[in-house]
């Protein structure tokens, strides 16, 4: 059991990447190229071309180096990067919710933050592979697994943050 549930919280890891490696990669012309609905920007300065396709790229390259691990992660090597872009996909769509609700580039906006990378990552996985989905976090010993990332996920999210912002990466630590 433990062996499945470690398998599956390290198969998660391009999800849990993606976004802090977007801050690498970011710069350049922002994906919504400056545009705005109703007096405010669709996604904001902060959601980049560069920084969408190469944390996406990047961390689903680091979940295939994790299948060197003796863990059985993927039945496709194309599913770590299903979960890295579902995951910058989710922070966009964040953005992009954050954005009409009048909160600015940046401003901190709890759960909101934390999860819409959670649930890209899920969405473009389940609509991607359904039955690895299914399997590894919704069935059986895969509830234990996703009851530990998402318990697990606001804590990963700050400690990556906070050591992106004392690298000079990012802007603020959260
Ligand atoms: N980034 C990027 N492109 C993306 C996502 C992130 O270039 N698609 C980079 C940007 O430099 C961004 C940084 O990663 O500022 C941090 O990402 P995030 O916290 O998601 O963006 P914020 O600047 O906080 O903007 P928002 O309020 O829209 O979340
Ligand atoms: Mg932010």
């Amino acid at each position: 059991m433990w062996e499945t549930i470690l398998s599956g919280i390290f198969a998660f890891v391009p999800a849990l990447v993606a976004n802090s490696l977007a801050v690498v990669f970011g710069g350049g012309s922002p994906m919504d190229l400056g545009r705005e609905i109703g007096g405010k920007r669709i996604l904001g300065d902060g959601k980049t071309w560069r920084g969408f396709i190469g944390g996406g790229a990047s961390a689903g390259l680091i979940g295939l180096l994790l299948t060197l691990t003796p863990l059985s992660l993927y039945s496709s090597l194309w599913i770590p990067f299903a979960l890295s872009y579902g995951s910058m996909t989710g922070d966009l769509l964040g953005s992009l919710v954050k954005r009409r609700g009048g909160w600015e580039r940046g401003e901190n906006v709890p759960v909101l933050d934390q999860y819409d990378f959670v649930l890209g990552a899920f969405l473009i996985s389940i609509i991607c592979y359904p039955a690895w989905t299914l399997e590894t976090y919704f069935s059986g010993h895969g509830y234990v697994t996703l009851a530990m990332l998402l318990v697990a996920v606001p804590a990963l999210h700050r400690g990556v943050n906070i050591i992106g912002y004392r690298m000079g990466l990012k802007k603020e630590p959260w």
